[in-house]
């Protein structure tokens, strides 16, 4: 039986995991683990338990895992790429120094470990297109960075320890529960929220721009799949590519406008994330997602613009 502790369960990805996997495993058995100031509310709170578990804080991480007899950690804490940016050295605390952290639990516990990378894992040297799985990484942003150093500290206690470390390059996460907070990628979430309000959308990155997208269930299909997979099946560990979609600005715009024909949209280029978004891959090649572990996406653009308008036209009460 699986027990699992979700750190930065109240997060964009964590708030949608921890239901996701209480489904699957039980309410019981999923401690949605929270830091101070980010307590869960509502639906997360009432139907399992939670503990605080800050990365930074590697025994009180430790005192949860013991607690609960926990086997799975999904380590979810990170500062998003934007934002990393103005505080390098707080997105290394927690992005690596808290990987530590959870990386030595998970030795002296037994307890395999799901740390997500990113398409920001990649950068401008990086062939863009079709971005093979083994390829060069080279980012110029402190999340890439990160990411990089998290792909290599989980292999390297695979290797050395024998810990159960597995992970994907996640594309930009779309959703419509929890929004994200400072990433380059945020702005085909927010453009929605501007459509179903009715609102005119200033669009931060520059017509043209190549970026791959993902539809929040399947992203957490992907960890839930991979970390379900058959490790003697796995060639790669830490982090495989995955893909759904690839867009532009102007092709997420129009597949609203076909749906919402009065929807406007201009541009107004930030130039840090255009800076950033032009340093990640076009489209990356999942083929290794899907020849070891058969990842297999369900929406694509299509699908995901139709049920976004659907549920957020009904969080809005539009
Ligand atoms: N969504 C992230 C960001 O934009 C990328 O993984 O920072």
């Amino acid at each position: 039986m699986k027990k699992i502790l979700v750190i930065g369960a109240t997060g964009q990805i964590g708030s949608e995991l921890t239901m996701e996997l209480r489904d699957r495993y039980g309410n019981g058995n999923v401690v949605a683990g929270y830091i101070q100031g980010a307590e869960p509310k509502g639906e997360l709170k009432e139907s399992g338990p939670s503990a605080l578990a800050d990365v930074t804080d590697g025994e009180g991480i430790a005192n949860v895992v013991k607690e609960y007899d926990i086997d799975t950690i999904y380590n979810l804490a990170a500062l998003l790429s934007v934002v990393a940016e103005g505080k390098p050295r707080l997105a290394w605390k927690i992005g690596i120094d808290g990987l530590w952290n959870i990386l030595e639990v998970a030795r002296e516990n037994h307890c395999a470990v799901f740390t997500p990378s990113s398409i920001g894992s990649f950068g401008l040297t990086t062939p863009h297109v079709m971005t093979p799985q083994d390829t060069i990484q080279r980012p110029s942003t402190i999340y890439g960075v990160t990411k990089v150093t998290t792909e290599l500290l989980s292999d390297y206690y695979y290797l050395k320890y024998g810990v159960d470390t597995r992970a994907v390059r996640f594309p930009g996460i779309i959703s419509y529960v929890t929004p994200p907070g400072g990433g380059t990628t945020d702005y085909a979430v927010d453009i929605f929220y501007y459509a179903v309000r009715g609102e005119k959308f200033i669009c931060p990155i520059k017509q043209g721009t190549l970026m791959d997208m993902i539809y929040m269930p399947d992203a957490l299909n992907a960890a839930i799949t991979l970390m379900e997979a058959d490790s003697t099946k796995l060639v790669h560990r830490n982090a495989f590519n995955l893909a759904s979609m690839s867009f532009a600005p102007e092709t997420i715009y129009a597949a609203i406008k076909k749906r919402l024909p009065d929807f406007q949209m201009e541009y107004q280029v930030d130039p840090l994330k255009q800076h950033i978004a032009e340093s990640w891959p076009d489209c990356m090649d999942d083929s290794c997602a899907r020849q070891e572990w058969g990842w297999m996406p369900k929406y694509d653009l299509d699908a995901m613009t139709d049920d976004m308008l659907e549920k957020l036209k009904l969080k809005l009460n539009r």
